[in-house]
C-alpha cells in the first residue's frame, strides 16, 4: 500500500458519482480506477471525474493490482456478486447500503472476508457522520438516562413510475431495503436487536414493499419506523429516556446538529459534516485499512447481519420475495 489509499469504483450510476466526488475531501484518497459492466460506461464515468483507467468488467477491476479497496455502488440486487468477485480476487470492499438482499446473502460474504482476513463494511454512511457519534456519545453517557423509545421515518413521495428502479422487483426495489435500512439501523445502533418485529403495510403493484411501519419491541424500549415510496416523509429521528431526548434533524442519516432537551432546556448541538458527509464513512474505511482490521467498530459486521435479519422479517410479513430468494 502507498502512502495513499487507492480506490476502484464499482459502478457507474449517482451515487458512485456523489461518493466518487466526495473523496475529494479526503487527502489521502485516490481514485485510480472506474469498473462497470460495460467498457463504453466505465470510459464516460472516468473521463468525468479524471480517473485514469476504465474497466469493462467487475473482473478486471477486482483484478487490478493498484486498487487497494473497491467501493460497490450497484443496485442491491447485484451487491452480493460484485462483493463476491472482490473479495475472492482480494480486495478489501466498501458496499453500498443495503450490504445485500437478505442476511443469508450478508452471512456469505462476511464468512469470505472473514477466511481471507479481508476488510468489508457496508457502506451505511449514517453511522460515520460526527453528530451521529455526538448522538452515541450523549447517549452513552446518559445524557436522556436509558432510553426507552427511538422513532425514525424515511419515505419517499415520488410517485415513481412503475419501471423506476424502486418498484422494479428484478432490482430488489421497494422502500425498505433501499430507505428502511436507515430507521432499522438507526434503531438497532441504539438500541440493539430487537425481541419482537411488528409490521404493517401494504405493496405495489409490482410486487414490492409500498409503505411499512414497523415496531420493533425490547424488554423496556420501543422503536416506532416507517419507510417507504409512497409518501414524503419529515425524515427526522429522535431518542427518549426518562431525563429528556434528543432530536436529529432533517435528514437523520446526515445531520448536521442536534437537539438536546432535558429539565425544560433544549441545548442546540452544532456538529458539521465534511462535504456531501459519504467522505466519512470513506475516512471511516482508510482508518481501519490502515490499522489492519477486518471491520469498522462503527459498523460491526453483527451489526449488518442483524439490521439485514430485520429487513428479511419485515419483508416476510409483508409478502416481499425477490427473484432467486
Ligand atoms: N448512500 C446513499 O446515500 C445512497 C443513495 C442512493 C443510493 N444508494 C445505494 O446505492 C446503490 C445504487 O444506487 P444509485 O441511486 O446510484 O442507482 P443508479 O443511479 O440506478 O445506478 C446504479 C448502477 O448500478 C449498475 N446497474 C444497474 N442495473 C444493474 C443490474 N441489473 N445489475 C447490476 N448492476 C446494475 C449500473 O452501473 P454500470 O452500468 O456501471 O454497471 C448503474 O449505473 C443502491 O444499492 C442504493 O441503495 C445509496
Amino acid at each position: 500500500m502507498t502512502d495513499s489509499i487507492r480506490w476502484g469504483i464499482l459502478a457507474t450510476g449517482g451515487i458512485a458519482a456523489s461518493f466518487t466526488k466526495d473523496l475529494r475531501h479526503a487527502p489521502d484518497a485516490e481514485v485510480v480506477a472506474v469498473g462497470s459492466r460495460t467498457e463504453e460506461s466505465a470510459r464516460v464515468f472516468a473521463e468525468a471525474h479524471g480517473i485514469p483507467r476504465a474497466h469493462g468488467s467487475w473482473a478486471e477491476l477486482a483484478a487490478d493490482p493498484d486498487v487497494d479497496i473497491v467501493y460497490i455502488a450497484n443496485t442491491h440486487n447485484a451487491h452480493f456478486a460484485a462483493a463476491e468477485t472482490c473479495l475472492k480476487a482480494g480486495k478489501a470492499v466498501l458496499c453500498e447500503k443495503p450490504l445485500t438482499l437478505n442476511r443469508a446473502q450478508a452471512q456469505g460474504l462476511v464468512d469470505l472476508a472473514g477466511e481471507r482476513g479481508l476488510f468489508f463494511m457496508e457502506a451505511m454512511w449514517m453511522r460515520t457522520i460526527p453528530a451521529i457519534l455526538k448522538l452515541n456519545e450523549l447517549v452513552a453517557e446518559g445524557a436522556i438516562g436509558p432510553v426507552r423509545s427511538v422513532r425514525a421515518d424515511f419515505s419517499l413521495g415520488g410517485p415513481f413510475e412503475p419501471e423506476h428502479r424502486l418498484r422494479d422487483p428484478e432490482l430488489a426495489g421497494g422502500g425498505l431495503l433501499d430507505l428502511g435500512v436507515y430507521p432499522v439501523s438507526f434503531a438497532h445502533m441504539i438500541l440493539g436487536a430487537p425481541d419482537t418485529i411488528a409490521v404493517s403495510g401494504w405493496k405495489t403493484p409490482e410486487g414490492v414493499d409500498a409503505m411499512a411501519g414497523m415496531v420493533l419491541g425490547y424488554e423496556r424500549a420501543v422503536a416506532v419506523l416507517s419507510c417507504g415510496i409512497e409518501a414524503s416523509s419529515a425524515t427526522v429521528a429522535s431518542v427518549g429516556g426518562p431525563l429528556g431526548h434528543i432530536e436529529v434533524p432533517n435528514p437523520f442519516f446526515r445531520p448536521g446538529s442536534l437537539r438536546l432537551t432535558r429539565g425544560g432546556e433544549v441545548e442546540e448541538i452544532e456538529v458539521p459534516y465534511l462535504g456531501g458527509g459519504m467522505v466519512h464513512e470513506a475516512i471511516e474505511a482508510m482508518r481501519c485499512l490502515r490499522a489492519g482490521l477486518t471491520q469498522s467498530p462503527l459498523i460491526p459486521w453483527q451489526s449488518t447481519l442483524e439490521v439485514m435479519g430485520i429487513l428479511d422479517e419485515a419483508r416476510r410479513q409483508l409478502g416481499v420475495v425477490y427473484a432467486g430468494e
